[in-house]
């Protein structure tokens, strides 16, 4: 039997408190996504210090997001990376993409004019070559797998395209893990329920810190990129938590 050379890989295994197989697992979250988008933005106000924006906003420009290039923001949610490269490229250049209608109207809203594709990042819309700059912002853990998903950033970037994949990696010291787990499993859930007073937000937090600590390791993710024919690949991350991984299609 021929071996395949790349299989795929899962960014982590099925978490049965939420969902019983992987087939069930883009159901459920288009369901939670469609249910919470109305908390969204409020949660990451509270739960995150407003930092978010701030981090996103630096992130693209280091990751080298430039006035005038054509952008795919995958996996867009209500639109806070959006939001930001818009600072450094008109709206016009810029591509909002989602699968969860509810995410996809609050980012509408702020954004009447803007293009949004209702579609996920594993068949993306788009001609080949079609964008300079892709990036997708804490959303790796909800893809099938990551060969699907690099597969098409590859194919819609253009030669010397660059990627951008901003993500919450579990923290390498035991202190750090017990701390993040502490934030984000107990606080941010419950600080969710209290502003929201709705226990879906609070099941989004939950199901954040969850995919989190199950999600496959930086190492995988960047040699995933390689596997796709991305060079570059790399990964910085700040704080132990705070993730951002680069890289680059070849010319
Ligand atoms: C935590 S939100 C991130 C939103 C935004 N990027 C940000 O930085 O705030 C995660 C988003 O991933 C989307 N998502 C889930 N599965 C996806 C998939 N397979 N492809 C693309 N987006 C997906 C969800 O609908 C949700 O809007």
């Amino acid at each position: 039997m021929m071996q395949d050379a790349h299989p795929s890989v899962k960014p982590h295994e099925v978490l049965t408190e939420y969902y019983d197989k992987d087939s069930e697992k883009e159901k459920f979250l288009r369901e939670m996504f469609d249910t919470s988008a109305k908390h969204y933005d409020r949660i990451l106000r509270y739960g995150f210090f407003g930092m978010g924006g701030h981090y996103r906003y630096r992130s693209l420009k280091q990751a080298g997001l430039r006035p005038g290039m054509r952008v795919l923001d995958i996996a867009c949610g209500t639109g806070g990376v959006m939001q930001q490269a818009f600072r450094i490229t008109p709206l016009s250049n810029i591509v909002g993409l989602d699968p969860s209608e509810g995410m996809l109207n609050v980012a509408r809203g702020k954004f009447p004019d803007a293009t949004f594709w209702h579609e996920r990042a594993e068949s993306i819309p788009s001609a080949d070559k079609e964008f300079d700059f892709l990036v997708m912002g804490y959303a790796l853990r909800h893809v099938s797998t990551f060969d699907e998903a690099f597969r098409e950033y590859f194919r819609v970037l253009k030669p010397g395209g660059k990627v951008l994949l901003m993500e919450i990696s579990r923290p390498r010291s035991h202190v750090g893990y017990l701390l993040a787990k502490l934030y984000l499993k107990q606080f941010v859930p419950a600080l969710s329920f209290v502003i929201c007073r709705d226990r879906a937000a609070r099941k989004m937090m939950r199901y954040f810190c969850d995919s989190i600590n199950a999600c496959a390791s930086r190492a995988v993710i960047v040699e995933s990129l390689k596997q796709a024919g991305f060079e570059a690949a790399q990964c910085r991350t700040e704080l132990g938590l705070f993730s951002a991984f680069t890289a680059r299609k070849p010319d």
